[in-house]
């Protein structure tokens, strides 16, 4: 049986039904499954399941569970592949099997090698019909943080930055310019509630003083972790980022000895204290996203400033690039932008646009 147009219709709906719990099921991948049982002519959703706050129970197990009797002969879509493997569940494959459904329609594989191929497999062998890549770029899209961490080690890393008309992101001194309007400024915040980790340099803590939470009503708790930059320990004990230490968790990424005593006084106001490898005077950014893959961290947003997102595109350590592009104009005094639809490296192609009251979003992905 082939794949239909409405196969593609029920896979985007899993999809978009899977962003529902991104950057909110720790180390497992935010998955969705819709079970469709044909009722005469007519398609009916009969069972939905999503991974569950914290990565367990698994998205197929709540699907097939809503489903009960109707998931026998009926179809599921699953934005990644069911697993195959005993971990602390049984394999998600054979929950599907004994459920008696007969045909499984996969966005994407998955490259965990206890699963890879093997999920299709199992069902295959039980007679179960597979459709697999059915709207992959899209479930990969979503699925991206656990799927960088799977395959490359590291966090998937996005690069958000506001420029003005002029391509500048601020004015030294001047503290936070504002470049973009409110609907940009809500986007921010709903990108910040879905990943996992927020991270800015100590040159953007200084001028700005930013407090990197998730404010949007009703979102108030979906504050990813934030992370600063800062080798030398300039960060002040009276930022909003340090103040808000104890009830949002703060990385301080340093390569300052413990046995300092603004080390001390920082681990005192509850920072997390992260040590790092030193390059060319930098924190070196390989090994600490390696860290905080390793910290169960699999989605980074970098926002700023100017020098670390320079740093972050030179190591190629960045899978997109999102630009709002707003209607001010800055001025030749101004901080260049470290890059720019213009200068946009030729591994990123433009994915897509939006408009946002006077604003332009541009989002980049990395193709090479
Ligand atoms: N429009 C926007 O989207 C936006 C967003 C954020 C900021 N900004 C603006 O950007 C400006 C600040 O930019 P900035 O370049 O001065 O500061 P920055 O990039 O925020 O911070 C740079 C500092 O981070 C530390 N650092 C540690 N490891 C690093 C690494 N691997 N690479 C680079 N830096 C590393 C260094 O200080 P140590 O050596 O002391 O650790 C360095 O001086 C402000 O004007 C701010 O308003 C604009």
């Amino acid at each position: 049986m082939a794949v239909t147009d409405f196969d593609r219709r029920m896979m985007a709906a899993a999809i978009r039904y899977s962003y529902r719990h991104l950057g909110r099921t720790g180390t497992n991948p935010s998955v969705s499954t819709l079970i469709v049982q044909t009722a005469g002519d007519v398609p009916v959703i009969v069972g939905r399941g999503l991974t569950a706050l914290g990565g367990r129970p698994h998205a197929e197990t709540q699907a097939i569970a809503e489903a009960g009797d109707l998931a026998r002969g009926a179809t599921a879509y699953v934005s990644l592949e069911p697993c195959a493997h005993h971990g602390s569940t049984p394999p998600c494959a054979e929950g599907l099997i004994r459920a008696g459904i007969a045909r499984v329609v996969s966005g994407t594989t998955d490259p965990d090698p206890r699963v890879s191929g093997r999920g299709y497999a199992m069902l295959r062998d039980a007679g179960v019909v597979v459709e697999e890549d059915v709207l992959a770029d899209q479930a990969r899209r979503a699925l991206a943080g656990y799927l960088t961490r799977r395959v490359a080690n590291r966090p998937h890393i996005s690069l958000k930055l506001a420029l003005s008309r002029d391509a500048k992101i601020g004015r030294r001194g001047a503290g936070q310019v504002a470049i973009t309007g409110a609907q940009s400024g809500a986007m921010t915040h709903i990108a910040r509630a879905a990943s996992d980790a927020i991270l800015v340099g100590i040159g953007t803590v200084l001028e700005d003083n930013p407090s990197l939470t998730c404010r949007l009503p009703g979102l108030e708790n979906r504050s990813p972790i934030r992370v600063v930059l800062d080798r030398t320990l300039r960060l002040p004990m009276d930022s909003a980022l340090v103040r808000s230490a104890v009830d949002v968790p703060l990385i301080v990424a340093t390569t300052t000895d413990p046995d300092d005593e603004r080390y001390r006084q920082l681990l005192g106001a509850g920072c997390r204290m992260m040590a790092c490898d030193e390059n060319a005077g930098k924190i070196a950014l390989p090994e600490m996203m390696d860290d905080l893959a390793g910290q169960g961290v699999s989605t980074v947003i970098v926002e700023g400033g100017a020098a670390v997102a320079s740093s972050f595109l030179e190591a190629g350590l960045v899978d997109r690039v999102d630009l709002y592009e707003g209607p001010v104009t800055i001025g030749p005094d101004g901080v260049d932008a470290p890059v720019t639809p213009a200068r946009m490296a030729k591994d990123f192609t433009l994915a897509g646009t939006s408009q946002f009251g006077d604003d332009l979003l541009r989002i980049y992905e990395r193709t090479g």
